[in-house]
């Protein structure tokens, strides 16, 4: 079957408050669909409650047939950036990488390296991270994102901070890894990447998702 995420009836209150309001979404292998929507209507919970960060208040997420929060408490074929990657200081890129990717001990130093590479960073380097510019992190974020070659990749606003170079390469890399089948999720402010990258485009609107025609 060609969904790998589905998003049923889902539902995020915090308090009285509803964040995110009876969200429906089946979500295709092998595309990129793009978020999009103002300040505050909801795409960073709906990513935290996609990846497990949150649980709904109503409603389900499942991935790759697995409910979040009931089979399973994260999906492990998901890459994600959600707000700013929050990386040791003290450490070297590779470093901060080669520590995350002990976690799961699924890849080696090859495939660290590599995924820097991709990004634009070199794995050779001595910089610190506490001496990386912003636009590095998001590099480094991104690099975490992709280094243990996931199904899924969930990006909150993964252009944040690139210069136009880095938003170049990023876009070119996104689209390398949707032609090798991968499912990316990306919300985005810059209308642009939406046009370029996304095969759909869902609009949230308080809480409420509307799909639209391309
Ligand atoms: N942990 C929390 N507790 C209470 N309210 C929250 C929490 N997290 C988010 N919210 C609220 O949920 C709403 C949606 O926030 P969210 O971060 O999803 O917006 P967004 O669409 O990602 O906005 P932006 O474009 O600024 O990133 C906001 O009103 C926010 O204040
Ligand atoms: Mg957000």
């Amino acid at each position: 079957m060609a969904e790998i995420i589905s998003i049923e009836n889902l539902t995020k209150k915090f308090g009285d408050v509803t964040v995110i309001d009876n969200v429906n979404l089946s979500i295709e292998r092998g595309k990129i669909y793009g978020i999009i929507g103002r300040n505050g209507s909801g795409k960073t919970v709906l990513f935290k409650l996609i990846t497990g960060y949150l649980s709904p208040t109503g409603g389900r997420v499942v991935v790759s047939g697995k409910e979040i929060g009931k089979d399973i408490d994260f999906a492990d074929n998901i890459g994600i950036i959600i707000e700013n990657p929050g990386f040791l200081k003290g450490y070297t890129g590779f470093k901060n990488l080669a520590y995350l990717a002990g976690i799961r001990n699924v890849i080696g130093k090859e495939e660290i390296r590599e995924s820097m590479e991709k990004v634009g960073l070199d794995p050779d380097s001595n910089k610190k991270v506490g001496k990386y510019s912003l636009g590095m992190k998001q590099r480094l974020g991104i690099a975490q994102a992709i280094m243990e070659n996931p199904e899924i990749l969930i990006l909150d606003e993964p252009m944040n901070s690139l210069d136009n170079q880095g938003v170049e390469e990023i876009r070119k890399l996104l689209m390398e890894l949707r032609d090798e089948g991968k499912t990316i999720v990306l919300a985005s402010h810059n209308k642009e990447d939406i046009e370029i990258l996304c095969d759909k485009v869902c609009e949230m609107d308080r809480g409420k998702l509307k799909i639209q025609d391309l």
